[in-house]
């Protein structure tokens, strides 16, 4: 039913780092400058539990339970981001997963201190994006009418 939004839409989470800093409101100052629709935003703590599914693809790697203690460490915000090519050009606008290859300019390099504490996500494929906005806003269809 939503299939045609495939490609469209995107999936980020403002992390615990940049929320306790006070970097929430430049930073989706910057995704809409960039030409993003906020569709959905929620500000919430995941519990251990939660983290743990929905970073379970990286439930075998070293840093999995340094990765959830810090996802749950306190708020974040999630937010159903809509714009054409939404996962590939979300992922230029927040830049490398580490900050220091980060581009000028891009929301890692300005706001994120370290690969862990890296002030936000994006989804990494279309599949990832519906499922991981599937995850926060459990009824899509609802916020894109
Ligand atoms: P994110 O885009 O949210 O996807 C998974 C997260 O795991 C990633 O951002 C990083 O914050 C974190 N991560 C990836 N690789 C490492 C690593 N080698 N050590 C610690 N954290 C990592």
């Amino acid at each position: 039913m939503i299939s045609h939004l495939n490609g469209k839409i995107t999936c980020a989470i403002i992390k615990p780092d940049a929320v306790k800093k006070g970097y929430t409101g430049d930073i989706l100052y910057r995704i809409t400058n960039a030409g993003f629709h906020i569709r959905a935003l929620k500000m919430m703590e995941l519990s251990k539990k939660s983290a743990k599914k929905f970073y379970s693809e990286h439930e075998k790697s070293s840093f999995f339970d340094s990765l959830i203690e810090f996802i749950s460490s306190g708020p974040i915000v999630s937010v159903l981001l809509e714009k054409e090519n939404a996962v590939k050009d979300f992922r230029i606008l927040i830049g490398n997963t580490n900050p220091i290859y980060a581009a000028e300019g891009t929301i890692r390099k300005l706001y994120a201190s370290s690969l862990e504490k890296n002030a936000i996500h994006g989804s990494d494929s279309n599949k990832n994006a519906f499922k991981e906005c599937q995850f926060y806003f459990s009824n899509i269809e609802i916020f894109l009418k």
